[in-house]
């Protein structure tokens, strides 16, 4: 979705999200921005629960009802040498500035996207732009490989080519790609996902652990080095509004 906002758009750098609200009893959820120009933002969201569902019924010229941003800390971009970026499902659309990012800052890039099925990989032009080498991987073996992202990282890490890794997608994926690369070592840096509220480190919502500390991902994050964060605590945390969730699902 391409949403009107030229004073986010101009500021915004890759890794930053907005919380949106889209209507005036509506809960507050975040969206990476997954690209700007001088006036508008893209974001691109799964449709999982009430929030994005509502979003996703909106027409061209309608309005947000609040939209805040750009918020967290900008992916850090260098020139680290050879990078490998890790994209699962909708997060490849969060990836895609942070891989085009690092390949202007003169980076080699290999990229891995992949998806639950064929129909569900996303950016793959935009990511095979901004990638010296692109694989995708599918758990249904429809599109790419068959298999997961992680199968690919684990043969390509045997070559010993990555000084660094990045990582976007669920908390799941991130915590498999982590434990992957802390095997050789590879510095892996992740976005973390936790549920979040305000967006301004006041509320609390977001609380992850990292190196043994608490730490507020909407204003210390949301990127981490993915082996220093305490995933079990990340995923335990995701499920404690489920039971809400749904019935706020089945009475919509
Ligand atoms: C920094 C950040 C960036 C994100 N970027 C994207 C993105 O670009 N595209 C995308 O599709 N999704 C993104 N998400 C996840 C997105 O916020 C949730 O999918 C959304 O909040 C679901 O709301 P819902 O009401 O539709 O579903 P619900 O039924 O409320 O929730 C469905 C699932 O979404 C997650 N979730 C719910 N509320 C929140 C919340 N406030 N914060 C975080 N996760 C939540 C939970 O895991 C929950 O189980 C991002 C999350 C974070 C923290
Ligand atoms: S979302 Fe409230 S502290 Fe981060």
């Amino acid at each position: 979705m391409v949403v009107y906002n030229p004073l986010v758009a101009r500021k915004f750098k890759p890794g930053q999200f907005v919380i949106v609200r889209v209507c005036e009893e509506g809960e507050r959820i975040p969206l990476t921005i997954a690209d700007a120009d001088d006036e508008s933002i893209t974001i691109v969201f799964q449709e999982v629960g009430k929030t994005t569902k509502m979003l996703g019924q909106l027409n061209v010229g309608d309005r947000i009802l609040n939209l805040l941003g750009p918020l967290g800390r900008p992916t850090h971009i260098e020139n680290y040498g050879h990078v490998c970026c890790i994209g699962g499902g909708v997060g490849v659309a969060a990836l895609y500035p942070v891989a085009k990012a690092l390949k202007e800052a003169g980076n080699r890039v290999t990229s891995i996207i992949g998806a639950k099925t064929k129909d569900l990989i996303i950016f793959e032009d935009e990511m095979r732009r901004v990638s010296d080498e692109l694989y995708i991987t599918t758990d249904d073996g429809s599109k790419g490989e068959k298999g997961f992202v992680t199968d690919v990282l684990k043969r390509l890490l045997e070559k010993n080519i990555f000084d660094r890794v990045f990582a976007v997608g669920p908390a799941i994926m991130m915590k498999v790609v982590s434990d992957v690369t802390k095997t050789k070592n590879v510095k892996t840096i992740v976005s973390l996902n936790p549920i979040m509220i305000d967006g301004t480190g006041m509320c609390g919502g977001c609380r992850v652990i990292v190196g043994g500390e608490p730490k507020f991902a909407c204003v210390d994050g949301p990127d981490f080095e993915g082996h220093l964060v305490d995933f079990n605590h990340l995923l335990s945390r995701l499920k404690m509004y489920e039971k809400q969730e749904k019935e706020v699902m089945q009475a919509a």
